[in-house]
């Protein structure tokens, strides 16, 4: 399918998929909406304490980064797990223009190494960060009670409706610890359902700016 990188409101590029007119991020902002959707409301309820992350969607890395560079502020220690079954091409990250956007000049070097670091295996980026980037499909995903929190980033319901489906999300509970939390931009009601089916109890809050909604999924 034909790509293209485009610019989002906020200044931050993203990757568009021509044929589906979908994209990898928000066009109302990309980094707007990481901050808003995973790091304020669902990284924040965690702080000074030991975090292990589920990425349904690796794709950029923005939310990888973003979250190495929040979770310094909350104390935390991270081991993140991205999973992505088709890797975004050296020449699309290179596009990317995270580091002056987020102004982390600074911190190019685990920018870096979020990407060139091997597949399949965990990687300690820094004392307090380890990355392992899963190629795999979200449908063979079948951890038990490892995560505390998701991060559930796959494109939209309106192209791929499969992947919001009971199916997915009973793996999504099942890879949950107890207390734990799923956090996604979507706010459709037939997600909230396929949620609720599979035991999550779930909240609807204030969407990132250009969208009016998204869902906050407890177990
Ligand atoms: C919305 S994008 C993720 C954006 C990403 N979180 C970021 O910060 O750049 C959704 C991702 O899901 C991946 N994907 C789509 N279908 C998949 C599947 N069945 N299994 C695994 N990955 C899939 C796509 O390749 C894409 O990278």
């Amino acid at each position: 399918m034909e790509r293209e990188i485009i610019r989002t409101q906020d200044g931050s590029t993203t990757i568009q998929i021509k044929d589906w007119n979908e994209c990898y991020h928000s066009k109302h902002g990309a980094i707007q909406e990481a901050k808003h959707v995973f790091i304020k409301n669902g990284l924040a309820l965690f702080p000074n304490q030991k975090v292990s992350i589920l990425e349904i969607g690796f794709g950029t890395g923005l939310n990888t980064f973003i979250t190495y560079l929040e979770a310094k502020g909350f104390g935390q220690t991270i081991d993140y797990v991205g999973v992505e079954a088709y890797p975004v091409s050296e020449h699309e990250l290179q596009a990317m223009n995270y580091l002056e956007e987020l102004d982390a000049e600074d911190s190019k070097d685990v920018f870096a190494k979020i990407h060139s670091v091997n597949w399949e295996e965990k990687n300690k980026l820094t004392e307090t960060f380890s990355l392992t980037k899963r190629k795999q499909f979200f449908e063979n995903i079948d951890d038990i009670e490892q995560f505390d929190l998701i991060y559930f980033d796959a494109f939209g319901y309106r192209v791929q409706p499969e992947l919001w489906s009971t199916a997915i999300f009973e793996k999504m509970y099942k890879a949950l610890k107890p207390n734990s939390v799923l956090v996604t931009y979507a706010a459709r009601g037939v997600v909230k359902r396929s949620m609720q089916e599979v035991g999550f109890t779930v909240e609807k809050l204030a969407g990132p700016p250009g969208k009016r909604e998204m869902f906050r999924a407890r177990k």
